[in-house]
Parts: structure tokens; sequence; C-alpha cells
């Protein structure tokens, strides 16, 4: 794996993102951040990377960021991506996810830069009618979220076949768990297993289940959790293969796991009660969601190491639990 390379990243202040940028410092890269702390932390940024405060639709800053830094390649993980919000404010999620990633691609062809990571989503899928989804399967978003990413990805297409601009769409599934400097801090929180964890620590009085009659071993839906730095080294892998290709990944542990079970597990590690209530289901949650990852383990030679549930759940709650002695301490 080739090192040295100078990597913008937005949205690198955020939860992935700041992952990200410690998995490319531990690698030999150099990472700027570039992000407008809508929705990240000034203290996510780790102290070896640089950090400029900007929005992605300030043409100025952005593309003097590019040039001063001479980037060699950005990774793309700003965005909104709450599912539910999408289809409330659809505007928002246009305007934030297709016009700002549109803006950023002239930005890099008139700063000279051709090679883009893009953080995608399985949201792109839709209700897929098979458990084990793989990148043959039919694009068909049921939210503005996944449309957003799609379309996106398809400008990629385009400017690829048109100026050569080279890139790497990774799709993910549930993103979960900590490393020792980052973790999740979304709020709202939307993701099951922070939930989880504040119920544990009696920052909320119980997780709300949201139907246990599917077509599953426990009657709760089974999704795909892949742990956070499992994601940032598939990052830096596709920073590599854009030197000989583009393409599609899906990124996932292949292997589904139901929300009581994350529940058990948060239960074991913590040694916690959580207690849950069982609400009706929500419109549009499929029984079953898993990725094959068999292509990017082909092409990448990636492969998730931290598959076990426990020691996910664990990362997240180590996370929290120093974060929360660190807020009392200061
Ligand atoms: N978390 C998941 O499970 C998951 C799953 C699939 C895909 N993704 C994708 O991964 C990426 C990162 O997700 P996350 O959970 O880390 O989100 P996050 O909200 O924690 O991080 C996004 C960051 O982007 C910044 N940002 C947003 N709009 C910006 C703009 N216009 N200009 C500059 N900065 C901007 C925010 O301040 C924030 O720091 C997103 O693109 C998301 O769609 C996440």
């Amino acid at each position: 794996m080739t090192s040295g390379m100078r990597i913008l990243v937005t949205g690198g202040a955020g939860y992935i993102g700041s992952v990200v940028v410690e998995e490319l410092l531990a690698s030999g890269h150099s990472a700027i951040v570039y992000d407008n702390l809508s929705q990240g932390h000034r203290d996510a940024v780790l102290p070896g990377a640089e950090f400029i405060q900007g929005e992605i639709l300030d043409r100025q800053t952005l593309e003097s960021g590019l040039k001063k830094h001479k980037i060699d390649a950005v990774i793309h993980m700003a965005a909104s991506s709450i599912v539910g919000e999408s289809c409330q404010n659809p505007a928002k999620y246009y305007s934030n996810n297709l016009v700002t990633s549109l803006a950023l691609l002239e930005a890099m062809r008139a700063a000279g830069v051709s090679r883009l990571v893009l953080s995608s989503t399985a949201a792109v899928y839709g209700e897929s009618e098979k458990p084990l989804i793989d990148e043959s399967d039919p694009t068909c978003p049921t939210n503005p979220y996944g449309d957003t990413k799609l379309a996106f990805e398809r400008a990629c297409h385009w400017y690829e076949q048109a100026y050569g601009m080279r890139f790497v769409s990774l799709r993910y599934f549930n993103a979960a768990g900590a490393t020792k400097f980052c973790g999740e801090r979304h709020d709202p929180e939307t993701h099951l297993i922070p939930i989880v964890l504040q119920a544990a620590a009696h920052l909320r009085r119980y997780v709300e289940i949201y139907g246990d009659d599917y077509p599953t071993p426990d009657g709760t839906c089974v999704r795909d959790y892949i742990h956070v730095s499992d994601l940032a080294r598939a990052h830096v892998l596709a920073l590599d293969y854009m030197k000989r290709s583009s393409g599609f990944f899906n990124l996932g542990c292949g292997g589904g796991r139901s929300v009581m079970e994350v529940v058990e597990a948060a239960r074991k590690v913590t040694g916690r009660e959580i207690p849950v209530r069982i609400g009706p289901r929500r419109a549009g949650d499929p029984a079953v969601l898993v990725a094959s990852s068999e292509k990017i383990k082909r092409e990448l030679g990636w492969a998730p190491e931290k598959q076990d549930l426990q020691i996910i759940v664990a990362s997240a709650w180590e996370w929290m639990s120093q974060r929360a002695v660190a807020n009392r301490v200061t």
C-alpha cells in the first residue's frame, strides 16, 4: 500500500470521518479535514490532521484548500444522513447531498484533483428481495437520502467518462463501534447501538423496538453491523484501487444480527438492565438487510476484522464511558 498521499476529508469531524482520518494518519498519509461543524465536533479532529472549517458550497475556501494543500484525493463523507428526516425535508437532502457534492466535483476539477472516494449507503438498493445484497442488485431507493447518494454516484460515473475523474463508491450498511479516540455522538441519535447504550447509562428510559413479528428467528429486524475501523480501512484501500480503476463496493460483515441480539450483547457488555418496549413496525423497514462483501474482498483484499457483535458494542461502551468520565472531570 502506498503512503504519503495528501487527502482532503470532507465531514472529517463527524463520526466515521474522524475514524477515517485516524486510519489515514496511521497509514502514513496526511489528512486535511474540511467540515462546517453543522453536525461534527472540532475536538473529533485528531491533532495530527489539519482543519479547515468550511462549507462545501463556499467554492473559494474549498478550491483554495485543495490547491494550497496540493491534495491528491478527496474522501467525501460530508452529508445529511437521517432517512426519516429526508422524507420530511427532501429539499435539505437534495441540497446538502447532491447540489453540494456536485459543487465539490467542480472545485476538484478546477484544482486538478481527479480522485474521489465517496461514502454511499445501502439505502441505494431500497427494499431488496434478497437477504444478501450484492452490487449487481437493482438500485431503487425508497427515500430521498438513498436517492441523493445514488444520483451522485451516477454523476461520478459520467464525470469519469467525460473528464477522467476516478472514483470509488463504498456502500455501507450500519456503521458501529468506536476506536480509543473517536466514537459516535449524533444529536438526535438515530442509530441502534448508541441508543441501547444510552439506555444502559440511564440517559434514556428504554429502547423502543419497532416490531417483533418479522419473519426472523426472534421476530426483530436483522441488520449488518460493521465496525467503524473496518470501514475506515476500506477507504484507505480505495485510494490505491483508484490508481487502477473506479468502482462500487458494498461494505458489511456478511452476517446479520437482530435488534434483540444487539440489546442482549449490550446487557452482557455493560452488566446493566436495558428496558425495551415493543412498538409498531416502521414503514419501509425490511425484515433482513445484509451485505455481500465478496466483491471488495476479491478486488481490494479487504475483510472485516472486528465482526464479533460484543467486541463492537464493547468498543462503543468504552468510548462512551471514557467521555462521561472526562466530562465529569472537566
Ligand atoms: N453512520 C452510518 O451508519 C452510515 C451508513 C451508511 C452511510 N453513511 C454515510 O457516511 C458518511 C458519514 O456518516 P456519519 O455517520 O459519520 O455522519 P456525521 O453526521 O457524523 O458526519 C458528517 C459530517 O459532515 C459535516 N457536513 C455536513 N454537511 C456539510 C457541508 N455542506 N459542508 C461541510 N461539512 C458538512 C458535518 O458537520 C459532520 O461532521 C455520510 O455521508 C453518510 O451518508 C453513514
